[in-house]
Order: C-alpha cells, then structure tokens, then sequence
C-alpha cells in the first residue's frame, strides 16, 4: 500500500500554503455560502494524503468521511494524480453526445468485469443524476410510472430522488415540493421491522398502494447509506429479486454508497448473489473526480430513444482517467481485500468498545460501510460525538435520524491510520457517554495525535446533514 511508504508528517502543505486565501478573506467568504448547507465543522482544509487531511493552520486530522465515502484509493493516490495530470495534458473536455472518446471507452471495458453481468453502461456525475436516470430507463422500459422505495434510504437532492428519499424530513422538508407523484414505501429490513414483516408489507403495498401493472421498479440500497448505516439481509435482496420477477418489476439497486468496494465486495449485491436488473454506482468510482454510472441489462437499455439520456460533464475524460487509475490500484494493490482486513480490524475493536461502554447498542459492517448506533434515548448522542472528534483530530460523520455514527476511512486505510482513528472515536463516545452520565463508559485516555483548530472568527459546526 502506498501509505505505509509515505509519512503524512512529511507533507506539511509547503505547497498548498502559497495558494491560502488570508483568514479574513475565508471568513468573509464562507458568510456568503447558502444557509442551506449544513456542515459538521468550519475548518478550513486545504490539502490531504492517504488516510489524512491538514487544515489552514497545519493541523492534521484522520479522515474517517472520506468526503462522505468518495476518496477510495485515498487523497492523491500517485497513480491517480498521474492518470489525472495525463488526460488533463491531452484534452480538456470531450463530451460524450458529440463523439466517442477513448477514456469513457476503456472505462466501459474496465468497468464490465465487475457489473455483475450488467452490460450497458450511462456516465453522467453525481450519484442523484444516475438515480435519475436509473428512474427514468425503468420507467421507459416498462412502459409504468410507480417506484417502491424503503423508508430512511437516501438518493439524492434532485426533484426525482427527493420523491424516494426519507432518510430526513430536512431533504423533503422546508418547501422542497411538490414532488413528482409515484412513489410509495415500504419498511427497510431492520429499520423497519423483521423480515417477515417487511415481505408482508410489500404484498400489502401492491394490494392498496399501487397495482403491479403500474409498477416500474423497486429501488434499494443493499446497505442503508445516509439512512444509518444498515446492511439489508441477503435472503431479503433475494426475495426482493423474486417479488420483482413475479410483478414484473425492475430492481433497481443504489450503490451510489455501498458501491465501489465499500462493502468488501465491488457491489454489494455480489455478496448476495443477486442481479440487479439496473445498477447506479457513483462516489468511490473515481477516487474523489465527479463520475457516476446507470449500468443495466442490454434488453433494458436498448428499448431507450436515442436522445433521451444525456448531459454536458457526463463521462468526462479526466474523470474517467481518474476511474481506470482507481481501478489499477484496485487490482494491483488488493484494495478488496484491505476492506475486508480492515472492516474486520474495525468491527473487532468496536465490539471492545461495544462491550465497555452501554452507550452503544450496534456495530455494523460490511467492510468500511461501519456503523456505530447509540442507545436512542440519548437524544443527540452522535452528533456530539462525531464534533468531539472532529475537535480531537478525526472526520467520522452521523448518519440518519437514529443515533449513529458512520465510518468510511479510504479503502487504502493502513493499520496505524484506522486504530488512531478508532482509539479517537472511542474516546469521544467515552467522553460524551460520561457527558450523558451513562453508567460504566470507562475512562477517555488522552490521545496524542489530532490538535484542536477551531477558525478564529468561525463558529463551531452543527451536526453533519449530509448524503
Ligand atoms: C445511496 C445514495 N444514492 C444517491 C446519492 C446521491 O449522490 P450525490 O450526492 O452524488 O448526488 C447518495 C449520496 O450520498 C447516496 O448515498
């Protein structure tokens, strides 16, 4: 792994420095942003390396968000700076409704090998537009307008993904509507009940919802992302693969999170033997370069008009450039097995933590898709947790209205990068679980990496509300 031969201390942002915007001037600028983005601190960053990040004022901290799942080979993987530098060399943008270009070409050739036997391929740059155009393919394909979603999943901000969203009231809350009309949900399986009871619900669902003849699809995440970090049972994807089939509906599975080796397989559906019939991938795709796909069957595909699907940035060059790099380092440096080693690592020691401290009442995987769910009576128990750590030098961020942590370190995380990482986390909780007065949480050992740095100026953050 390339980590393990770079110090991060040996960065020190010489570079980065002579770029800096004076601190009145950052201050000044970010009062201007929209109110409407939330963040979870307002350090200022300015550069990273592998597991870490550095702020304006030199302190570094271990990046346990990963730009909310995106930096998969880690910040500034060499390879992937080379492939980006290279085709920024060679052309600036080659836009695919003009001509072909060769990068989009060899990534459609790279990518198959892992589609789970899906074989037509959409680039398009943000993880909602490829949940929209996975809508709209089913919507043409089967000639229907209803989708079934589950609720407390997340697929974006777009008008279209806001109708399937229910992860938080904040994304449909707060006049974002109307929304367009066809969606109708059902329980997630273990948010929402046993499964049992989530097999019933569907059956229900097309008794008084929605008739299957004006069922398009069935749209999931196999893990729950923004919705708080909860893997679906394999025998539930393989129901929801046959309720599919017999109401013939198309399953659309969202790994715009869970994709991209997260979960210790490329795609999560792999680890459950299931096919989905459309495919939207996004985030680690690209190690941090805007880039998403809709991947689908050909006898899906092929019933689109040409024309319908499109976009100006889709498939840009450099972005793909920057995917093939990505998946080089994926196979020449076993960037799978290291989520998999690594998620291991990580659910072991968090169990530890598990077993000291009450507060926690769930640690969850697969590979670094990892949650940490806190007793819900603890109102506000996780947002506080992931801004300790943000103060003591670790990014981990909150996922969905259910008391819980998510952690997504890069896929290239060494062995000294994720227990710092872990030893911080923990601490925080014991902090904020003695805070709560929550009995036997054991005591906060003073760690030594991570300086606090909060922005003169600046305010500190309100809790992650993020994707
Ligand atoms: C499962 C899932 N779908 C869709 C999206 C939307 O992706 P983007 O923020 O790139 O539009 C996200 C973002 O977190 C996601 O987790």
């Amino acid at each position: 792994m390339f980590q393990a031969a770079l110090r991060p201390q040996a960065l020190k942002c010489s570079v980065a420095r002579t770029l800096q915007a004076s601190e009145e001037a950052r201050v000044t600028a970010a009062a201007k942003l929209f109110p409407g983005i939330k963040r979870l601190s307002e350090r200022v960053l300015v550069q990273g390396l592998g597991s870490r990040v550095w702020d304006a004022d030199g302190n570094e901290l271990i990046d346990f968000a990963s730009g909310i799942g995106v930096t998969s080979t880690g910040h500034c993987h060499p390879k992937v700076v080379e492939a980006v530098r290279e085709q920024a060399g060679l052309a600036s943008h080659l836009q695919m409704s003009v001509t072909h270009h060769d990068r989009a070409l060899q990534l459609i050739e790279r990518l198959e090998p892992y589609a789970l036997g899906l074989d037509r391929f959409f680039f398009a740059t943000s993880g909602a537009e490829a949940v929209e155009g996975a809508l709209r393919l089913a919507r043409q394909a089967t000639g229907r307008a209803g989708v079934v979603a589950f609720r407390g999943g997340y697929h974006g901000r777009t008008a279209g993904t806001l109708a399937i969203t229910t992860s938080g009231i904040g994304y449909r809350g707060g006049n974002a509507g109307p929304l367009p009309y066809g969606a109708f949900f059902a329980p997630y399986p273990g948010l929402g009940g046993d499964k049992a009871y989530c097999r019933e619900q569907l059956d229900l669902l097309v008794k008084q919802q929605v008739a299957p003849s004006e069922l398009a699809a069935v749209i999931l995440e196999p893990v729950l992302g923004e919705g708080g970090f909860v893997p679906a049972p394999h025998s539930f994807l393989k129901h929801l693969r046959e309720w599919c089939d017999a109401h013939g509906a198309l399953l659309i599975a969202d790994e715009v999170q869970s994709g991209a080796g997260r979960t210790g397989a490329f795609y999560a559906c792999e680890a459950a033997g299931v096919q989905p019939d459309i495919l939207t991938t996004a985030k680690g795709l690209a190690s941090g370069y805007p880039l998403s796909a809709v991947i689908s069957k050909a006898e899906i595909a092929d019933k689109q008009p040409p024309g319908c699907m499109g976009g100006t940035y889709g498939g840009n060059a450099v972005a793909c450039a920057a995917a093939i790099a990505t998946l080089d380092v994926f196979e020449e440096e076993g960037v799978l097995d290291n989520v998999r080693k690594q998620g291991a690592r990580a659910t072991s020691t968090l169990n530890t933590l598990k077993a000291e401290c009450p507060a926690v009442v769930d640690v969850r995987g697969p590979g670094l898709m990892l949650g940490v769910e806190f007793d819900k009576s603890l109102t506000g128990f996780a947002g506080e947790v992931s801004r300790e750590c943000e103060a003591n030098g670790l990014l981990a961020l909150t996922a969905g209205v259910h008391e819980a942590c998510r952690l997504i370190p890069p896929l290239i995380v060494n062995d000294e990068d994720l227990d710092e990482g872990l030893a911080i986390f923990a601490d925080a909780v014991k902090t904020i679980a003695d805070r709560h007065g929550v009995a036997g949480s054991g005591d906060p050992k003073p760690h030594t990496t991570g300086r606090p740095a909060v922005l003169r100026g600046l305010t500190t953050g309100s809790s992650f509300d993020g994707a």
